[in-house]
């Protein structure tokens, strides 16, 4: 079985040729064309500006995606797409494509959902073990979800206000850092004391399992308007309470609801500390982490999960929705 993902939920244009056989899930090819230098620019992701791009950059991404697999189009079994969430002009680039190629290629369509597409990154090259806790830590979302089965999930909690990785962007924006933050903060922290400064770990004790990142990012501009501290040094504090939150709620999931297997998705997972923090908290059971270019918003992603769903009847019936919630 052979898959053709396409995933434009936010600035990234991609597309990728995947491959099921058994149990194995293998990657022939995986293009991903991003807006990172307008986004550096104006300092985060403009809709319509994104969209733009998309436009230009479908049909060359997907013809470089087929051309690089090595396979003839009528290889491809069928074609899977990112339906939401994300940013409506975003996902309509891909939707429409998809069901276009679908219908003038006569392939089934297959929908997914981007949040349910990150986790599925676990899939390449392994199978986690039923049940398993997910957590979902990206630019957009920080969720817990309880994966019972392929396609039977349960939504245990989510951030109340910023994402994780929101957070990251804000606070480096706040230090005078590029866009995307993450990485920078994390560049930074090598050479910093995540113990420097006592900033909030907001929810730390709440026995449920919703996140707030808020307050983090506004106790790093009081901070700053009263002091200029070394950037290292607060970067490093920065990025140890966002870990702390995080690592406390997956280990609690996984203790509450006694899973096998704990996997994670999203940009912040690229996070090298936040890894190894994980690995430590939890060496008691298997922590699923896709590479670091699987992490990030992609394509192949979004076939892997379509090898476990099924393809709707009618493709024109597939409208781009751009407040897509988790549920099964
Ligand atoms: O999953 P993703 O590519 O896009 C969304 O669907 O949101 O995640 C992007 C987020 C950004 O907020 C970025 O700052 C963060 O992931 N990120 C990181 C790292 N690499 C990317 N955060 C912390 N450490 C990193 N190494
Ligand atoms: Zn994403």
């Amino acid at each position: 079985m052979i898959i053709l993902g396409i995933e434009t939920s936010c600035d990234e244009t991609a597309a990728a040729v995947v491959q099921k056989s058994g149990n194995r899930v293998t990657i022939l090819s995986n293009v991903v064309a991003s807006s990172a230098v307008l986004q550096a620019k104006y300092g985060g992701v403009i809709p319509e500006q994104a969209a733009r791009e998309q436009i230009k950059a479908i049909i060359p991404v997907i013809e470089e995606a087929i051309s690089r697999s090595r396979l003839a189009i009528s290889q491809i079994n069928a074609i899977a797409v990112t339906y939401g969430p994300g940013l409506i002009g975003s996902l309509l680039v891909g939707v429409e494509t998809a069901k276009t190629l679908s219908l003038v290629w006569n392939k089934p369509l297959i929908p997914i959902n981007h949040l349910v597409g990150h986790f599925y990154a676990n899939w390449i090259a392994g199978a986690p073990a039923f049940p398993c806790i997910g957590l979902l830590v990206s630019g957009g979302h920080t969720d817990l979800v309880l994966f019972k089965n392929h396609g039977k999930y349960e939504y245990l909690g989510g951030t109340r206000d910023d994402a994780a990785g929101e957070c990251f962007d804000k606070c480096a924006r706040l230090l005078s850092l590029p866009y995307p933050g993450g990485p920078q903060i994390a560049k930074l922290a090598q050479k910093g004391n995540p113990k420097a400064f006592d900033l909030p770990r907001p929810m730390i004790d709440s026995k449920d399992f919703d996140f707030s990142f808020s307050g983090l990012k506004t106790a790093v501009a009081n901070l700053l308007k009263e002091s200029s501290p070394k950037t290292a040094y607060l970067a490093a504090s920065i990025q140890q309470s966002i870990i702390d939150v995080l690592v406390k709620k997956s280990v609690q999931a996984v203790t509450q609801y006694k899973v096998k297997t704990l996997i994670v998705a999203g940009g912040v997972a690229a996070n090298q500390k936040f890894r190894e923090e994980l690995w430590a908290a939890l060496p008691e059971i298997p922590i699923s982490i896709p590479p670091v270019d699987l992490c990030t918003d992609n394509a192949a992603m979004i076939a892997s999960a379509a090898f476990f769903q099924k393809p709707v009847k009618n493709p024109l019936t597939i409208q781009a929705d751009p407040n897509l919630a988790l549920t099964t």
